[in-house]
């Protein structure tokens, strides 16, 4: 036996470490990720990975200022157990944040804090590119989750292709591993572009079926991009500023009411200031899809430039586009239906917080506004004074009626008479 390994031997050899490689690789882009993404979901809101200081401290060079390990997996898991065990550090960062509160993370696993101790320890270089934006391309590229599910589907084709390629290859390989023993010719491998040949040559029905799949996927895009044009209901313009809702509301929990702070004491939600984003944008100078390009627009909107951390320009304020938009002669309040009315936002405008683009869910329409006034019974009715002589009397009224219509609904309270809606 030489030293020197054997053809298909080789062949086969190459072959598994390839997939071994592409599965290892894989594996380590989801490994390292659990660190950055657990700590953008749980602490970016309140800590920048530099110097700012938003709810609490920049952490830069933390490792360096506090106490000896298990310091920051303690207080990382449990700053409250920290603080109540006299610690001096706890203390003293305590007393210069005027005791802010720090939330606890007794919900995340131990190799989940590990994970977050190693990572503001050592966290990633951040690059900073503040390049002047390119206005031309915009906000595009980042609707609904900045991949198109059909891009994910070409994707996914071509990586199985390539597996399907590899482990053929192993066959192929084995085959002539088996061939040599048994004294026979080493087979011919034929190109994969041959193989592809051959494949739709035997395999036509299939393949004229996944062509028209592709097809298809195209077509009903570009319609669903045509319906777009001119009917409300599904409205999502293109933002100035690629604002995502699913990672403020959703990844990140923040509350309505922080941003559209008029819900409950006015008629209209309001649309924050740009003052509003620089509480957090500060010290938050790039997102998880679109890097800094994006977050340099609030930079611009605000005059705020990053590198000095001060205002050095004039505010000019940032030409949201309406996506809601009620005729004039309609009378609507946010506050009636919010605070007194018990909706939640999602009985109008839907599942905000998975929207990567803001939408119109609901159509608007009088025959919307008085089907939900006709179905929804008015809440706190029995328990409010303010409605007490209003309930009996209604109450009275509706006293011979079925059970289910003896129901006060907005409807019975004067809520489809016109006047309520038109001026
Ligand atoms: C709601 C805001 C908030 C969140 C969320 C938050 N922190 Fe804090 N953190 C603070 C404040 C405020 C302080 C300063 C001490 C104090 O007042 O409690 C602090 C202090 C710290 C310190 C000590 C910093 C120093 O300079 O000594 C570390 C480390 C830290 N936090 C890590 C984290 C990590 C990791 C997470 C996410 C798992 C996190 N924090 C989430 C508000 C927050
Ligand atoms: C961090 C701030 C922020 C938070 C938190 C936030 N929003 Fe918004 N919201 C905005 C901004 C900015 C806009 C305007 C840009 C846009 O339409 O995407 C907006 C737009 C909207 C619109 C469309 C308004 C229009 O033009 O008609 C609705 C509806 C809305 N938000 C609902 C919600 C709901 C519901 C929540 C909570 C689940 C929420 N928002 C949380 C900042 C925020
Ligand atoms: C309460 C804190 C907070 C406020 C207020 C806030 N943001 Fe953010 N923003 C965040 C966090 C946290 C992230 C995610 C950072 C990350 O994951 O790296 C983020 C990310 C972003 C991104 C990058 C998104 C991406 O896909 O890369 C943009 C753009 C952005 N915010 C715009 C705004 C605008 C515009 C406003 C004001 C209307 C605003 N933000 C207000 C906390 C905030
Ligand atoms: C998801 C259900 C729902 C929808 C949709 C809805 N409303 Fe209402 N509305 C309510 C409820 C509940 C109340 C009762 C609030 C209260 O207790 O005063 C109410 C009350 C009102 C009132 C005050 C009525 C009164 O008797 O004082 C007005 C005006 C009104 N709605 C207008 C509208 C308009 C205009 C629309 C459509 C653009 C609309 N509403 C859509 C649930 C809804
Ligand atoms: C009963 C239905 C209903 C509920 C509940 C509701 N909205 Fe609205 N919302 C509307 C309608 C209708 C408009 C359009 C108003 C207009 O154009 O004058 C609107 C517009 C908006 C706007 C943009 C224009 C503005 O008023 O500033 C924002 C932002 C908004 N809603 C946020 C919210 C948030 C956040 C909640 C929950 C706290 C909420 N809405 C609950 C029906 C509703
Ligand atoms: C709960 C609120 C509400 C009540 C009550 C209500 N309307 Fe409306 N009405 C609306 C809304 C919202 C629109 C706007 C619809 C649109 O833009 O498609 C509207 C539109 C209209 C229009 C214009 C139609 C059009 O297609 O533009 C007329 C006319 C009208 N209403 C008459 C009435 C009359 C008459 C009554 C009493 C019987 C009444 N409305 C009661 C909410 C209401």
């Amino acid at each position: 036996m030489d030293t020197i390994l054997i053809k298909p031997q080789r062949r086969l050899l190459a072959a598994i470490s390839f997939l071994f490689l592409v599965l290892t690789s894989f594996n380590q882009a989801f490994a390292e990720a659990d660190g950055a993404k657990l700590f953008k979901q749980n602490c970016a809101v309140c800590h920048s990975l530099g110097d700012n200081k938003i709810t609490g401290p920049g952490l830069k060079g933390v490792a360096a200022r506090v106490p000896a390990d298990p310091w920051l997996f303690n207080w990382i898991k449990n700053n409250k157990e920290v603080i109540k065990s006299g610690d001096a550090y706890a203390k003293k960062i305590l007393a210069e944040y005027n005791g802010a509160d720090m939330s606890t993370f007794t919900h995340l696993t131990d190799d989940e804090i590990n994970a977050l101790v190693a990572f503001v320890k050592n966290p990633p270089v951040e690059v900073k590119t503040t390049t002047p934006t390119d206005e031309a391309k915009g906000p595009k590229g980042a609707t609904e989750e900045g991949v198109n599910p059909l891009a994910i589907l070409i994707g996914v084709i071509a990586f199985l292709i390539i597996i399907i390629g590899v482990l053929r290859g192993v066959t192929h390989s084995l085959k002539n591993i088996q061939n040599e023993k048994q004294g026979l010719p080493e087979e011919e491998a034929v190109g994969p572009w041959d193989e592809i040949k051959n494949w739709i040559v035997t395999h036509k029905t299939t393949t004229a079926v996944i062509i028209l799949i592709i097809l298809g996927g195209l077509l009903t895009e570009g319609w669903y991009a045509l319906k777009g044009i001119g009917v409300y209901e599904g409205y999502q313009p293109v933002q100035p500023i690629a604002f995502s809702h699913k990672i403020h509301a959703g990844d990140n929990a923040i509350n309505c009411q922080y941003c559209h702070s008029g819900v409950e004491k006015s008629k209209t939600a309001g649309i924050p200031s740009v003052n509003v984003c620089m509480n957090c944008h500060k010290g938050i100078s790039s997102g998880p899809t679109t890097g800094t390009e994006e977050i340099a627009k609030i930079y611009e909107a605000a005059g705020f430039d990053p590198k000095s951390g001060e205002y050095t320009k004039p505010q000019k304020p940032i030409q949201w586009i309406k996506v809601h938009n009620l005729q004039d002669f309609v009378y609507f309040s946010h506050q009636q239906h919010v605070k007194v009315g018990k909706q939640d936002c999602a009985n109008c405008h839907g599942d905000v917080k998975t929207m990567t683009v803001a939408k119109q869910v609901s159509p608007l329409t009088m025959g919307w506004c008085i089907d939900c006034h006709r179905k929804t019974e008015v809440p706190g009715m029995k328990d409010n004074p303010y409605y007490e002589s209003l309930h009996k009397k209604l109450a009275e009224k509706y006293k011979g009626l079925p059970k289910e219509e003896q129901v006060i609904t907005v409807a019975k309270m004067g809520g489809i008479d016109c006047g309520r809606c038109h001026y």
